[in-house]
């Protein structure tokens, strides 16, 4: 029988651990595997906030099971539709079924679609609370945060906010279920892979939902994925408020595709430069060897970023496009960027850089760089030119 975490009295950590699934969403890497969190409070009346993904159901019953001891099941509130959070959400029903489940309209919508279920749906809006007994669930909608029908939950005593994906990231919760419980730096780049990844598109709307929280106590953030912050909640916080505003470190993300080594030579020296110009934070990134979502990842996080590509069918490295279109998607703003290349008889790649980069509106730094197979002395110099003004843009 598995410890179940208590999170404060009445408030019981039920969530699993995911260490099976290589890809998150079917795209996103997952090295050090995800949690799904689920939490359950045990009231006059009991409610269970957001269920974990399907393929877990088992251990997460149990728990369950464990924690009611017997109880009946009155609620399950509905933070968030994603599968990776829903998808339990059928057997809830089918094993407690006289529970009512809680959500906004577009969370009903959603259910029917998503899994035909028909239950006794408990709608809500926007600021409605609901009484447990000795505890108040108060209810915030904050869309696309990550999809329309995203909402927080807050409980009103201990000041806890069940936030969904928002505040959460990568990573199993290997024992440790609090901030105060693991090395938080352990967690810190998977968290900013997955809000850059999964949340960053929605930064004006994650910036409405901060705002909508602002005026609450929160004591513990208990987000659906990755550590409960109840020790330093405003560490997590702040991060996500950075990250949504687009604020940046000096920097620099040197993101390359190469067949046989040109290109990575260039992309060498300008990173040696940048090294000698004092920039301490240099990225170079293989597109080849290196999944997106990690580049995207240092790229959230620095100011500066320079693309280098051979040139392949006439046009730009597929692995590195990939990184581009991608991170057009997210629509991250106000960065700079260089970009170097090679070709052999007719160029392409950096012109196809160029071409992407401008729908970004961000500021070229220096002039291309193009070289014909392998960089020259000459080559160099520019190359040069083009990091001694990429050191002088992120210092600025
Ligand atoms: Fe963790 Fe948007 O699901």
């Amino acid at each position: 029988m598995e410890k179940i975490v208590k999170i404060v009295d009445g408030v019981y950590y039920v969530g699993v651990n995911d260490r099976d699934t290589h890809l998150f969403e079917n795209i996103w890497p997952l090295p050090k595997g995800v949690s799904y969190n689920s939490y359950l409070l045990v009231d006059e009346r009991t409610a269970l906030v957001d269920t974990v993904k399907l393929c877990k159901l088992s251990p997460y019953l149990e728990k369950i099971g464990q924690v009611l001891n017997g109880r009946q099941l009155d609620y399950l509130v509905v933070n968030h539709m994603e599968p990776d959070h829903s998808g339990a959400l059928a057997a809830i029903v089918q094993a407690y079924p006289g529970v009512k489940i809680v959500g906004n309209k577009k969370t009903v919508d959603f259910i029917r679609a998503m899994y035909q279920v028909e239950a006794n749906f408990y709608e809500v809006e926007d600021g409605d609370e609901l009484d447990l007994g000795q505890r108040k669930l108060k209810f915030y909608l904050t869309p696309m945060v990550h999809w329309p029908e995203t909402m927080m939950t807050y409980e009103t005593t201990a000041g806890i906010i069940f936030s969904g994906d928002a505040f959460g990231g990568f990573g199993s919760l290997d024992g440790g279920v609090f901030d105060d419980e693991v090395d938080v730096t352990y967690y810190e780049h998977e968290i900013r892979r997955y809000y850059s990844n999964i949340v960053g598109k929605f930064g004006p709307m994650v910036q409405k939902a901060l705002q909508k929280l602002s005026a609450l106590e929160i004591r513990v953030v208990c987000p659906t994925h990755g550590p409960v912050w109840r020790t330093n909640p405003g560490r997590i916080i702040s991060s996500y408020d950075r990250w949504s505003r687009y604020v940046y470190d000096e920097g620099v993300v040197i993101a390359y595709g190469t067949m046989y080594g040109s290109t990575e030579k260039m992309a060498d020296f300008i990173a040696r430069v940048l090294a000698d110009e004092g920039i301490r934070n240099v990225r170079v990134m293989n597109t080849s060897a290196v999944h997106e979502s990690f580049i995207i990842n240092e790229i959230w996080r620095f100011k500066g970023v320079i693309f280098g590509s051979c040139t392949y069918n006439n046009w730009i490295y597929p692995p590195l496009e990939n990184v581009i279109i991608n991170l057009a998607h997210k629509g991250l703003p106000n960065r700079v960027f260089g970009v170097f290349g090679s070709y052999g008889w007719s160029g392409g790649g950096v012109k196809g850089i160029l071409e992407y980069l401008k729908k970004n509106n961000w500021q070229l730094v220096g002039e291309p760089v193009e070289v014909q197979f392998s960089a020259k002395a000459a080559d160099f110099e520019r190359l040069r030119k083009l990091a001694l003004e990429m050191a002088r843009a992120v210092k600025s």
